[in-house]
Order: structure tokens, then C-alpha cells, then sequence
């Protein structure tokens, strides 16, 4: 943490004693969730997201600071310090909860940038929320970013921070990482502020995304929309004299003023691998599955799916496969088991108490149709687990079933690898989501055929041990070998020379010199 305020940067929203920090993360989400306790006292304890896993060491080697909602609409939480991160908690009132959150973000961009699965709303009122909040996102983020700070903002909640803060403050090198797939052209082109958006992200020095195909559409993006010069991973933008964006005068191809470079590719997000498989080692972790097997009346293949309750991973195309597959008699009710994890999500979108009640419909049937007293066809669990109970979970069973319709990784796939270091287990795995770049030798489908579902699932059913083994051990070596901290090492890695030609800190010497870090190099 740096404390001297960076002279002569100060802006009517400054606080002169305000602490100062190297690195900042702006995300939507804090890495600590409030728990409030039977006598109404609250406490914090880490989330269980990837994302916080995936910061940790950065965030502790720099005493970085964290900004984001703290969920709800409690809007007098005082910042502090948490495990020595700096927590700034970012309020959102009940209207903005409604426009920026439930509205634009996961009822216009969240459809939207995954291929209009569910038809995306349009509404003028939520992006002028959304571009008030990203506004005092970034405007917070400048308040606590030192001089030549590094700012990481992630995710498609916030595409506007990364333009609003450079405009602010041109001494920061600024990161952007979505973590949603970015659509094609024909599909991104319906949003009525596309350019504005485009205008966001470039303010960014590093644009990073899951898929190479992420990162193609937006480079496509940028060409159609400004006509800037982009080839290979680089972006040329044209800028005024101090690096700002320009708002469009020199937007030409060959710009022959000021330029800035900005870099966007693919940066595969991952898990921590060894945290899963030391707990899927842990005697009691496995008697635990065991124990799962057991209440499931010990059937001979148990399958299960592990999402959060969205329209985007194929819930439903899941469940019409595996119903099909018992009416047809090809897999046989005391053989088998369904345990659907659904944990719930965004709950007061409209899409989203569709899907649920579809879902649960669906589920009934099934269960009313095939399962018998002591055995039902899917148990059907409506909540989040901690770590652990999904650890015995994917130890318990046969197959692992990844069916989005479109996914910008899917983290499940890999945590299923990690876990299973008996080499066993099948992953089905959809072709749409990220992990099916890296995880080449699961069972890829298309789960929009649902003819071509139940064959790979009857394959995966039916799949000799040593053919388990062989494609579990390749994908347990990608998934160690590329876990989170490879992942947040290679971004920061393309952030170094921005910070060095500010005379900023270079972030990955500091995380690198850190006792232990060769283990991960
Ligand atoms: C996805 C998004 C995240 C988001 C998470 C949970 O993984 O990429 O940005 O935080 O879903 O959704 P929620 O709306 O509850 O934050």
C-alpha cells in the first residue's frame, strides 16, 4: 500500500487520506460475502469464486485493495482490511440492484454476449444505470489506484471502467478480463451502445478473454465499428497527446497522430488443481462419497451436473437425454442415478424464474414417471455446496455432465479433472463451452442434438476402465499444468512492460519473488 497521494492527480472525488494501493481489483462481486449471524451480528468470510482463488497470491504479495458490491442494498459498510486486502465495498441502491444489475447486466449483456439463447431486453433506462455505476466504479478505483498503479477490472458488468478510468488517470496500467464469451459480430451489432462499449474496453492496455474465438470477435468488433488498425493480438488506437482515447476524429486506419497499443487474446481462466486433489485425498472427503454412493442405493453408474441455475448450461437438453434414454429402456432405472446440483441464481429475472420452474416440472416427471420407492431417477438439489461436499460429489461419480449451450470456460470440467486422481470418470462435455479448447480428449457433444446427447452419454455409461484412464490422465495434465496461477501469471505477464513504461511496479517480479512461487512456475 502506498499512502502518498499521486501529486497534482487529485479530482473532486479525492479523499487527501485516502490510502493508496499498487494494485486494484474492480470486479462486480467482493472476494468476501456478508454473513449475518441468528442475533443479526454480520461478519465476512471468503467467497467461495474462482476468481478469488485466482488473486490471492497477487493481492497478498501487494496488499492490493478489492472494489465491488456487496450484494443487497446495504449502503453503510465501511471499508477494511481482510487477511490484508483492502476491502471497498461499492453500494448499489434497490433501483440499481434493478437496472444496472438485474437489467442491464444479466438481462441485456449476459444474453447477449452468449448467442441470444434467451432474448436479450433493451432498455435505455438500464444502461444509463449501468453507465452511472461503471462511472462510480471507476471514479472510486482512481481515488485508491497510486501513482503508476495497476488496475485489474473484470468481467462484462463493467466494460465501461476501463475508458472512464483511463480518461482519469493515463498514469495506470489498466487490465480487463471477461470472463463470458464475446459474441460474433451479427449478434454483438444488436446492442444499441455497442460502440460505446467498444470505446470502454479500449481503455485498456490488456483485453483478455477465455477462447481465441472470444478475442477474434472482438477484434472484428473494433474493425467494423472504428475501423482501427488490429492484427495479430495488438489493437492500434489513435489518442490525444496524453494517451486518452480519442472520441472519434482520428478514427482511421492508418491514424497519424499519438497511438496506444492495446493487446487483446485469449487467457484461458483455470482452478487451483492441487487445492482439489489434496481434498480429494482427504480420508474424510472420500468417505463422504461413499457414503453418497451408499444413499443412492450403490448404483452402478451415478451421473451428475453441477451448475448454477442459467438458461446458458443446458440444464434442460440434459434432462430430455437422460429421460429419453430410461423411456427407451437404453439405461435401466436401478442402474442408474441423476444428481442435478442446481445452485440458484439472479432469482428475480424473469428468464430465470422460467427456467426454474421448467426445470422442476421437468425433474417431477421424470421422477413420476421412472423412479420407484426407494429410488428416484434424479435427486434434484436446489442449493450452493461448499467445496468440499463438491469434491465428494465429483469422487462419487461415474460421469460428469457439461452441457452449456454456450460457456465462456465452464470451471466445473476442470475441477472434475483435478479431483480424479484414481484416473477415472467420464466428462460429456459440450463443445460450446471454453474448457473444450483445453480438455480435448472428454466426450465433446453438442447438446442441441439430442440424439447425438444420449449416444455419448450411453458411450461414457459403457466406456472400458482403460479407456477412462487414458483420457482422465490427459485432461488431469492439462488441468495441473495449467491451473489459476499459470493463468494469472501469464496476464500479468502481458500487463509488465505497460507498467514498466510508466515506471510503475512490475506486479509479476513482485508475486515471483515470493517464497514457494518456483512450484507454480
Ligand atoms: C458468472 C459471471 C460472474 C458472476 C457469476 C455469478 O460466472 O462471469 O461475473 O459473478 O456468474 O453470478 P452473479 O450474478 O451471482 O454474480
Amino acid at each position: 500500500m502506498s499512502v502518498d497521494a499521486a501529486e497534482g492527480l487529485m479530482t473532486e472525488h479525492d479523499h487527501p487520506d485516502h490510502p493508496r494501493f499498487d494494485f486494484v481489483v474492480v470486479a462486480n462481486r467482493l472476494p468476501v460475502d456478508r454473513v449475518v449471524d441468528g442475533d443479526g451480528n454480520a461478519s465476512w468470510r471468503t467467497s467461495p469464486g474462482g476468481l478469488v482463488t485466482a488473486l490471492e497470491p497477487v493481492m497478498r504479495e501487494t496488499e492490493g485493495a478489492w472494489i465491488g458490491w456487496p450484494g443487497g442494498t446495504v449502503n453503510d459498510i465501511e471499508p477494511f482490511d481482510y487477511n490484508g486486502t483492502w476491502i471497498e465495498p461499492m453500494p448499489l441502491s434497490a433501483q440499481e440492484v434493478e437496472e444496472y444489475y438485474e437489467g442491464f447486466s444479466n438481462d441485456t449483456l449476459w444474453p447477449l454476449y452468449h448467442d441470444v439463447i434467451a432474448p436479450p431486453s433493451y432498455h435505455r433506462e438500464w444502461w444509463d444505470s449501468y453507465r452511472t455505476v461503471n462511472q462510480r466504479f471507476a471514479e472510486r478505483a482512481a481515488q485508491l489506484a497510486a501513482h503508476g498503479a495497476t488496475v485489474w477490472v473484470h468481467d462484462y458488468q463493467l466494460q465501461l471502467v476501463p475508458g472512464i478510468l483511463r480518461e482519469m488517470r493515463p498514469d495506470v496500467t489498466i487490465g480487463f478480463f471477461n470472463h463470458i464469451p464475446f459474441p460474433a459480430y451479427g449478434i454483438y451489432s444488436q446492442l444499441p451502445w455497442r460502440t460505446q462499449i467498444i470505446r470502454g474496453l479500449l481503455g485498456a492496455d490488456v483485453i483478455g478473454f477465455q477462447r481465441a474465438a472470444d478475442a477474434g470477435n472482438f477484434q472484428r468488433a473494433v474493425r467494423r465499428l472504428l475501423s482501427y488498425e488490429a492484427s495479430g493480438t495488438t489493437i492500434t488506437v489513435p489518442t490525444d497527446e496524453d494517451g486518452k482515447v480519442t472520441s472519434g476524429s482520428r478514427n482511421t486506419k492508418r491514424p497519424s497522430g499519438p497511438t496506444r497499443t492495446v493487446v487483446a487474446r485469449h487467457y484461458p481462466i483455470s482452478i487451483d488443481a492441487l487445492a482439489y486433489e489434496r481434498l480429494a485425498r482427504e480420508p474424510r472427503v472420500q468417505e463422504r462419497a461413499a457414503q453418497i454412493r451408499s444413499e443412492l442405493g450403490n448404483p452402478r453408474t451415478i451421473m451428475l451436473g453441477v451448475d448454477r441455475l442459467d438458461y446458458t448450461k443446458g440444464i434442460r437438453h440434459r434432462l430430455k437425454a437422460y429421460g429419453e434414454l430410461l423411456a427407451e429402456g437404453r439405461l435401466q432405472i436401478e442402474d442408474v442415478s441423476l444428481i442435478q446440483v442446481a445452485s440458484p441464481s439472479r432469482e428475480r429475472v424473469e428468464t430465470y424464474k422460467q427456467l426454474r420452474d421448467e426445470i422442476e416440472l421437468t425433474v417431477g416427471r421424470i421422477n413420476g414417471d421412472f423412479g420407484t420407492i426407494g429410488h428416484s431417477a434424479i435427486s434434484y438439489l436446489h442449493h450452493g455446496y461448499p467445496r468440499e461436499e463438491m469434491v465428494a460429489l465429483f469422487l462419487a461419480a461415474d460421469i460428469v455432465l457439461v452441457t452449456a449451450l454456450r460457456d465462456g470456460m465452464n470451471l466445473v470440467a476442470k475441477e472434475y479433472a483435478a479431483v480424479r486422481y484414481d484416473n477415472d470418470g467420464v466428462l460429456v462435455l459440450s463443445e460450446f463451452a471454453g474448457a473444450a479448447d483445453e480438455l480435448k480428449r472428454a466426450l465433446l457433444v453438442n447438446p442441441h442434438d439430442i440424439e447425438g446427447l444420449k449416444d455419448t452419454i450411453m458411450t461414457a455409461v459403457e466406456m472400458p476402465r482403460a479407456e477412462r484412464s487414458r483420457r482422465m490422465r490427459a485432461m488431469r495434465k492439462r488441468v495441473m499444468e495449467h491451473d489459476v496461477a499459470v493463468w494469472s501469471r501469464s496476464f500479468l505477464r502481458e500487463l509488465s512492460p505497460y507498467q514498466l513504461s510508466r515506471g510503475g511496479t512490475d506486479l509479476l517480479a513482485v508475486v515471483e519473488a515470493r517464497p514457494g512461487a518456483a512450484d507454480h512456475a
